[in-house]
């Protein structure tokens, strides 16, 4: 460990209140609520409402050229959304760069329906414009679920954002000197109770990647993975991320190919 990494870590479990020993117990109980609600809510995830809206956006005429976005090409093909977001992020001829789904629809959004995305991509998270991007995005991984995450990194540009995404991952800066790695790098830590994935390891990549996007039950809101970055580089005190843009696509990427072979299991539900 690096004297860097230990001080930033020591920075990090101070400033976030990290629980260990006696708190551990208190952890065990939460933890054990947590999964009995989700348990409760088997049947139930209130994700497939979200599911459902992104399903008929999906298909509604909109935009300038009143056209729906069935004709999306996801990667599987024009209209293909049966498996495809357990092959995102992926790169894309059209476009000559790699994409998530939350990019990708933008770009369909823009070429085949003419609409300005600019404003979707600025509009503040829990607009209806996000609302609307989440619930497609939410619609589209639910069509991956019990698939197996199989993300390339042969094509040039697919390996470039993965070594592009695990730098950002060990990137430490900021009035805390924190990455990514100060609070997923390691087994084991937790903050305010919550267990915190060791990003890097494939189980750790699997169960942030395969997860989301995620309905929370502590805000009743629906995140797509690129909500739940831009929290955690809140977190991490650094800038937001613009909306889909590549270095959030990179660090998906290096989640997404870490977890090859892993369960899709989205949407998921979270604290
Ligand atoms: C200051 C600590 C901190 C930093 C830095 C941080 N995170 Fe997080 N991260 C958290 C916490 C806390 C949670 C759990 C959040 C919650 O439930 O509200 C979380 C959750 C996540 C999850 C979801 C995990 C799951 O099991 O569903 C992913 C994925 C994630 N972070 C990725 C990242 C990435 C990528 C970065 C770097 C850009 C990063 N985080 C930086 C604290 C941090």
């Amino acid at each position: 460990m690096t004297r860097r990494f230990a001080v930033g870590l020591a920075t990090c479990l101070a400033a976030a209140g990290l629980v260990a020993g006696a708190a551990r117990a208190e952890g065990d109980k939460t933890i054990e609520g947590i999964e009995a609600y989700r348990e409760a809510l088997k049947d139930g995830n209130p994700a497939e409402l979200f599911e459902a809206q992104g399903e008929e956006l999906w298909k509604k005429k909109a935009g300038p050229k009143n056209a729906s976005l069935e004709t999306c090409d996801l990667g599987m093909g024009p209209g293909v959304v049966k498996g495809a977001y357990a092959h995102l992020p992926r790169w894309f001829k059209d476009t000559d760069k790699v994409q998530d789904a939350e990019s990708r629809v933008l770009t369909c959004m823009t070429a085949i329906q003419g609409i300005d995305v600019s404003k979707y991509v600025a509009a503040k998270w829990g607009s209806p414009e996000k609302d609307e991007l989440n619930a497609i995005a939410t619609w589209i991984s639910g069509m991956s679920k019990g698939d197996k995450v199989a993300v390339s990194t042969a094509h040039p540009k697919e390996r470039q954002m993965f070594e592009l995404g695990k730098r950002m991952f060990y990137y430490a800066a900021g009035p805390h000197d924190f990455s990514c790695s100060t609070c997923h790098g390691q087994e084991g830590v937790r903050i305010r109770l919550q267990d915190l994935p060791y990003i890097a390891s494939p189980k750790g990549a699997a169960a942030g990647w395969t997860s989301w996007p995620a309905y929370r039950v502590s805000s009743g809101q629906m995140w797509g993975m690129q909500w739940r970055l831009a929290d955690c580089f809140r977190q991490q005190r650094f800038p937001e991320p613009i909306y889909g843009s590549d270095v959030t696509v990179a660090l998906s990427m290096f989640m997404a190919a870490t977890s090859n072979g892993a369960t899709m299991n989205t949407p998921g539900i979270k604290r």
